[in-house]
């Protein structure tokens, strides 16, 4: 099992760009080349439900200076070795051409990830990021069968929960946070609830039984369950309403990055979005960005 190693030496800071849906271009990279985070996260839908467009964002998103992990939401089930493909594409090249002039980059690479698991190092403490299940289109059934089966070897929701398990089972740091496309069962049955259904009469919960059951057996296992973090359930409901963004749950921080779109107009100007967390040794800091395009 491969495990990719991010090593800060200061404050950790996480920059989570909510599902893109095609709101992602030249000047995000700008801005994002001017910030100074750690690492991207980017919960996925990438693209506007088709192939191609998924495989623009990402040839995009491959142009990034900064490490970052890319998880596949359920409208970017096309050819995934041909996303991977594209994500590390660009990035190989930089690395080439830093190489030729004599400054490695030594940084992780941009990824996919899902169903896998990476390690932060910081002064203050290590933290285990595990990437939940790829693709997920929330509900309790598991999204896309036939394909989950042919590019993970996942058919059913319990070999997912298994798969999640043995992920937690190979950490070795206390503290933990789940990455995901969709968030968690078990944060409300309302529409309006940070995972509720609001496009089906009686709404209930849409969040993803596996990743609960994940949580769920890795608190069992003494660990610390820092933050899960997810998308898919746009913020903005069917029904008109916002759900919440963020909740604390005993010691947990539950965080729906999907704020779609991530790019829009207000009064005064174009405003671009992404959540920032920091971890150091107060703990963990969250706040919302909106970044004004000409501010
Ligand atoms: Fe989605």
């Amino acid at each position: 099992m491969t495990q990719n190693f991010l090593t800060v030496d200061k404050d950790f800071r996480l920059a989570i760009v909510g599902d893109l849906h095609t709101h992602w271009d030249h000047i995000d990279l700008a801005q994002f080349a001017r910030a100074n985070y750690d690492l991207l996260y980017f919960t996925g839908d990438l693209g506007g439900g088709t192939p191609d467009s998924t495989l623009r964002i990402a040839q995009s998103i491959a142009q990034l200076n900064q490490p970052a992990l890319v998880m596949p939401g359920n409208n970017d089930t096309g050819d995934i070795h041909q996303l991977a493909a594209e994500l590390t594409h660009q990035n190989g090249m930089n690395r080439l051409l830093s190489i030729t002039k004599g400054t490695e980059n030594t940084q992780n690479p941009i990824s996919l990830c899902g169903y896998s698991q990476h390690r932060i190092n910081t002064p203050h403490t290590d933290i285990g990021l595990i990437a939940a299940r790829p693709h997920s289109m929330g509900g309790v059934s598991l999204s896309f069968p036939e394909y989950m089966e042919a590019t993970y070897g996942i058919s059913t929701l319990e070999q997912s929960t298994q798969r999640l398990i043995d992920l937690v089972d190979n950490t070795d740091t206390e503290n933990l946070i789940f990455l995901a496309h969709n968030g968690p069962q078990g944060l409300g049955q309302e529409p309006q609830d940070m995972w509720g259904c609001d496009f089906k009469e009686n709404g209930g919960d849409w969040g993803d039984p596996d990743l609960t059951d994940a949580i769920f057996y890795a608190r069992e296992k003494g660990k610390k369950i820092l933050a899960v973090i997810g998308g898919h359930m746009h913020l903005r409901t069917k029904q008109g309403h916002e759900r919440p963004w963020k909740t604390t749950i005993g010691d947990t921080l539950y965080i729906n990055a999907a704020k779609v779109p991530r790019i829009f107009q207000s009064k005064e100007d174009v405003h671009r979005h992404h959540i920032l967390m920091t971890i150091n040794e107060q703990g963990i800091q969250i706040e919302e960005k909106l970044i004004p395009e000409y501010g």
